[in-house]
């Protein structure tokens, strides 16, 4: 591994736009834990029935009930840990340019990454599906489920549920980025969800190195990653920001 490390360090020191696509695995050191495999959210929850868009319009309230006051109570309490730090100090390094993420938690933006894409919308706010008020999620009253608008209509998050689309200003500027990036972070993700799994493909095939950081392999890793860096996100990413801190310091 440590031969990756300094690898990747390398890479990243000689990089002029590097991005980085991030999944649950970044989040599970702050108490997130992630959807698929040992404990993932799916094991409980069967996503069509409580996280597609119909089963949501059908019987908010179970959805409700279920899954999403499970996560506003365990999102509530998240905090960033290391890797969304390490994530703050490669952008103030003037590296990483932006994130894709996938993850709706807002520990990016709560770390202080300034450029953060979410793919799949955020947590923090709800819409009433009425009259499109919106209201913060740690504003909204959990008395009465589903919970309502003053106007009568049904909160929803604003997250994207299966069978919604990607905002198409997300998708576009995600597309250009893969793109026109010199390297691609990929770290926590199964890279299984599309369209966000089709943006390492695109910046590999658009000439970029595809960098994976995960304890798992990925469909990613055989043919799009140029190489995987096997273990936890936390561990490997401050490695890496200390070995790119040690090569920038020599470099004067
Ligand atoms: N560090 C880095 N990666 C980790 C760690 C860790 N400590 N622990 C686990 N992982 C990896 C797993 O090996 C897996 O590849 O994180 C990944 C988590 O995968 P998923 O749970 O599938 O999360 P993600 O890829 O973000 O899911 C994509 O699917 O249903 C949805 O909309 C939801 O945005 C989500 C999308």
């Amino acid at each position: 591994m440590d031969d990756l490390i300094d690898k990747a360090a390398k890479d990243l020191a000689n990089s002029k736009s590097a991005i980085a696509l991030t999944g649950a695995g970044i989040s599970i050191e702050s108490g997130i834990p992630p959807f698929r495999g040992r404990g993932g959210i799916w094991e409980k929850f069967d996503p069509m029935e409580y996280a597609h868009i119909d089963a949501f319009t059908k019987d908010p309230a179970k959805v409700w009930n279920a899954l999403l006051r499970e996560m506003k109570g365990i999102i509530d309490r998240a905090k960033p840990n290391d890797v969304h730090k390490v994530l703050v100090r490669l952008e103030s390094l003037g590296i990483l340019k932006t994130i894709i993420t996938q993850n709706i938690d807002s520990l990016h933006q709560k770390a202080g990454n300034k450029d953060v894409i979410e793919f799949h919308g955020n947590f923090a706010w709800h819409r009433c599906l009425d009259c499109e008020k919106r209201c913060e999620t740690a504003d909204i009253n959990l008395e009465h489920i589903p919970p309502r608008c003053e106007c009568g209509g049904i909160y929803r998050p604003e997250v994207i549920f299966f069978g919604e689309i990607i905002p198409p200003n997300h998708l576009m500027r995600s597309r250009q980025l893969s793109s026109d990036c010199d390297i691609m972070l990929v770290v926590g993700t199964s890279a299984v969800v599309q369209p966000a799994a089709l943006m390492p493909v695109i910046a590999k095939e658009s000439g970029a190195k595809v960098i994976e950081i995960n304890p798992e392999s990925t469909p990613l890793t055989d043919g799009t990653s140029d190489y995987l860096i096997k273990g936890n996100a936390g561990e490997v990413m401050s490695r890496i920001l200390n070995q790119l801190e040690r090569r920038i310091k020599a470099d004067g």
